[in-house]
């Protein structure tokens, strides 16, 4: 496994020293576990980031033979051009560019909340900064025929409502600069990829969404597809380790997904929860109603929940699900009135049962609260 994916066999014939890798935002989570995991394959690694004495930190645990670090606001492209040709000064080459800093802010879900300011900022670092990166790659792979790129992008790459309007903006242009530059230099045998994590406890994500990191891994495994496993930033160190090896050599303009399926649910059409809730309740009347003909004057009542009769306070899944609930309650009653068996259903406001704390990933007692201040607050979409 080691041996497929070692970054220390040159690509060229101008060195038979390992690859030379300059990862952007390395200073911290992912591009951090990056660089290391890299230097462990054989591969001389150019960190750089804003954060410098935390890039040197990284530098130091790689060990100084094998990293250099240089400091590199992205959105700056003489900070940029100045990283590339220190990497080639220094190691005579760039096999790997991995454009990976990053920024984020916390989500304003309306968008006439966005400052502009903020939306050029988040743009600035997460397009034009990724651009940079392409362009002075491309500028030194180009004469040598030879180089990957690979751009940090996100499952925001792909689906809507799960990031804030600019990071969305931003991580589907990464997937257009990739899909354009992979034509442009795939002529020259440079191949150029991107990634898409599903949500990671890193800087980014607890800063944005206000969580510790235990925090963000819980509402994340709450969300997810794939269950039993939380995601790491060295499951996409791993990733991205493939997709520079030469064993993906014949892989270019792909958007590499390490989501668990994530992107691939419709979560409104859960089919679990369907056939948890409405064919066991169907089935409880079936058999409910199977002994308690021939006795007469019974009662079969279901739970349902304040979002039988309303929309907007709770998943799609589950309102869908409650409203069929209603709608069995009222035919089976018809059916049994004139066996004089009652069928009616009751419909609680929310409560801290586990139901409600497994879904909101709260305590009981903030579910509590929560439910007291939604019964006097205003609607979340106040125009
Ligand atoms: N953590 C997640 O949930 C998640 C999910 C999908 C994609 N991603 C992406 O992964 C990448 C890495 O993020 P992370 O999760 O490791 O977060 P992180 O906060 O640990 O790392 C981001 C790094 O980018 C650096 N950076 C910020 N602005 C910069 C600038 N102008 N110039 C240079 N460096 C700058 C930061 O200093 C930091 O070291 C980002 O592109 C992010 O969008 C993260």
């Amino acid at each position: 496994m080691e041996a497929t994916y070692m970054l220390s066999k040159a690509n060229d014939n101008h060195s038979k020293e390992g690859k030379v890798a300059l990862i952007t935002g390395a200073a911290s989570g992912i591009g951090e576990c990056t660089a290391k995991l890299f230097a462990e394959h054989g591969a001389k690694i150019v960190v750089t980031d804003i954060q410098d004495q935390l890039g040197q930190g990284v530098c130091e645990a790689i060990g100084s033979s094998n990293c250099i670090y240089v400091h590199c606001d992205v959105t700056n492209e003489n900070d940029v051009k100045n990283a590339v040709d220190t990497a080639i000064a220094t190691y005579r080459k760039l096999d790997i560019m991995f454009n990976n800093a990053a920024i984020m802010h916390p989500n304003k879900d309306r968008i006439i909340d966005n400052e502009k300011t903020d939306f050029e900022q988040v743009l600035s670092v997460n397009v034009t900064g990724v651009f940079l990166g392409m362009k002075h790659a491309a500028r030194v792979m180009l004469p040598v025929r030879a180089g990957s790129i690979i751009s940090m992008t996100s499952i925001a790459s792909y689906i809507g409502g799960v990031a804030p309007h600019s990071y969305m903006c931003a991580k589907h242009a990464v997937v257009g600069l990739t899909k354009n530059i992979a034509v442009e230099l795939g002529q020259f045998g440079i191949r150029v990829n991107c990634l898409s994590p599903y949500g990671i406890a890193t800087p980014i994500a607890t800063n944005a969404l206000g969580l510790d990191a235990e925090g963000v891994e819980n509402m994340m495994n709450s969300f997810g597809n794939l269950k039993g496993v939380t995601l790491k930033v060295d499951d996409v160190a791993k990733a991205a380790l493939f997709l520079v090896s030469d064993d993906a050599q014949y892989i270019s303009g792909h958007n590499l997904f390490i989501d668990g399926g994530f992107s691939i649910v419709n979560p409104s059409f859960d089919f679990h929860v369907l056939s948890v809730i409405v064919t066991g309740i169907f089935f409880c009347m079936k058999h409910a109603a199977r002994v308690m003909i021939p006795t007469r004057n019974r009662s079969i009542i279901s739970t349902v929940s304040v979002c039988s009769n309303i929309g907007g306070v709770n998943s799609h899944a589950y309102t869908y699900i409650k409203h069929a609930i209603v709608s069995l309650t009222a035919n089976i009653a018809k059916e049994l009135e004139q066996f004089r068996i009652r069928v009616n259903c009751v419909s609680p406001y929310g409560m801290a049962t586990p139901t409600a704390t497994y879904v909101t990933v709260l305590e009981a007692e903030v579910v509590e609260s929560m439910a007291k201040l939604s019964g006097q607050k205003e609607p979340k979409f106040n125009y």
